[in-house]
């Protein structure tokens, strides 16, 4: 059986039950699982077909741990830098926000970790390598495994960089965290077409 063979969700099912999971049970996942994973994520369009990505999946557990502390440091960083000190600044409830705090808490224990990273340090690079994200999630998707976007801070660049032994010409565009789900997959919530989709011109909106 081939990647193409093995990822075969109806695509509207995959696009629609594809939402961000952040808790994950321990249960690693198959090396061949991740090879489909990734071999869907360097079938992605990219500028001029240079494909300027490296993809880093990341299953050693001590390198997990190690760069879940140092995602850890980067996401307080992320909201220092929005005036946000602590977890008392963040309101209580659901919320996007409390998910991704508790994901920091926890991202390390993710059972694969996959840095997207580019090979230059350019916006032309970083932006080629957009789409492989969602080839990925939605690859993942389809073989019952979750993850979400995530991105880390210029303070603890160098120290991912020496940790992973990523060159200094390269950079880290999105972190994947991905795993068994704990709890469920699902729908998402969105506006709907009128408000952000138009005919023609902008001021004329879907009806
Ligand atoms: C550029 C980008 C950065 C993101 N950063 C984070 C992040 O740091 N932590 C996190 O948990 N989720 C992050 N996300 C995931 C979003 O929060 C998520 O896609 C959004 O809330 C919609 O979630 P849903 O698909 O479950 O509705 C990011 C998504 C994107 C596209």
């Amino acid at each position: 059986m081939t990647t193409e063979s093995r990822l075969s969700m109806p695509l509207g099912e995959t696009i629609y039950s594809l939402r961000a999971i952040r808790r994950f049970k321990p249960d690693p996942i198959p090396d061949s699982d991740l090879r489909d994973i990734l071999e869907a994520g360097i079938r992605a369009p990219n500028g001029g077909n240079a494909q300027p990505w490296h993809f880093l999946a990341i299953r050693d557990p001590e390198i997990r741990e190690e760069l879940g502390a140092l995602y850890h440091e980067a996401w307080w960083a992320k909201r220092k830098d929005e005036g946000i000190d602590g977890p008392e600044d963040i309101p209580p409830g659901k919320s996007p926000r409390r998910s991704a705090m508790r994901l920091a808490n926890e991202f390390g224990k993710a059972p694969v970790i996959i840095l997207v990273c580019a090979t230059s340090k350019g916006q032309g690079a970083m932006g080629s390598v957009i789409p492989s994200v969602q080839n990925i999630l939605l690859a993942a998707r389809a073989l019952g495994i979750g993850g979400t976007i995530t991105t880390l801070h210029r303070q603890v660049e160098e120290r991912v960089h020496r940790l992973l032994g990523i060159p200094e010409t390269a950079q880290v565009v999105y972190c994947i965290p991905l795993g068994y789900p704990r709890g469920s997959f699902g729908s998402t919530t969105r506006k709907p077409l009128p408000e952000v989709c138009s005919y023609d011109r902008w001021d004329n909106p879907i009806t």
